[in-house]
């Protein structure tokens, strides 16, 4: 959902120079960070958990954890990217950020990296890459999260393909929708973790690891 009116736009946060150039930067090139009403919501849980170590999956210009590292000053980031071009551009907009020091990017595919050798566990992940993926991070990744720790994954409505009818969705896309479908079926089933949708931006999930 995109922020459609005044009064909705009032409740959003002022942010740094910085952040605001970054945020133009990503509508002029394309870049998909998250939605400011689901920011909004997520840095507001992030309070909530007060968490010391984050891991975040999905970079792309660190717009993310920029605003997560500015929000819990107390709090370590490590996160993953695999596009060249995103970790330039993310790595100059990290050496002008002043909690640049806090947030450690990791180049590379977040399914072949090695994270847990020297960071063996996590109070949150923040999971905000390729959505046909989202089981296989989930797999690879909640081992490492403490129990009582949380992951919340973005996009879950995938820019409003995930809850139409599988037939209206385009052809090239399907499976990553079912991907997607599957996912969702599984951890909302999922004994070990306590999950919650909440249908804001591009539709944020909330896993509260039992
Ligand atoms: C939606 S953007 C992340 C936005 C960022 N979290 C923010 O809100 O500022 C998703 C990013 O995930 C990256 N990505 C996708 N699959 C990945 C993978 N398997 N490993 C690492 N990065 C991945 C993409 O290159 C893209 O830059």
């Amino acid at each position: 959902m995109a922020i459609s009116d005044a009064y909705t736009q009032s409740f959003i946060q002022p942010r740094s120079a910085l952040l605001m150039e970054m945020e133009q930067f990503a509508k002029e090139n394309y870049v998909p960070i998250m939605q400011l009403p689901a920011i909004e919501i997520l840095l507001q849980l992030l309070r909530i958990q007060n968490p010391k170590t984050i891991l975040e999956i999905g970079s792309a210009i660190c717009y993310s954890a920029i605003r997560m590292a500015e929000t819990l000053p107390q709090a370590k980031i490590v996160t993953i990217e695999r596009d060249d071009t995103r970790i330039e551009q993310a790595k100059q907009f990290l050496s002008r950020s002043t909690v640049k020091e806090n947030i450690v990017l990791l180049e590379g595919d977040a399914l072949e990296v090695d994270v847990e050798s020297n960071y063996p566990s996590f109070d949150a992940v923040f999971i905000d890459a390729a959505k046909g993926q989202y089981k296989k991070f989930f797999e690879k990744y909640s081992p490492l999260v403490k129990k009582g720790g949380i992951l919340y994954i973005d996009n879950m409505y995938m820019h409003g393909l995930s809850n139409l009818d599988i037939k209206e969705v385009p052809k090239r896309k399907r499976t990553m929708i079912r991907n997607l479908h599957q996912f969702a079926e599984w951890i909302i089933e999922n004994p070990d973790y306590q999950s919650s949708f909440f249908p804001v931006g591009d539709g944020l999930l909330i896993c509260i690891k039992r």
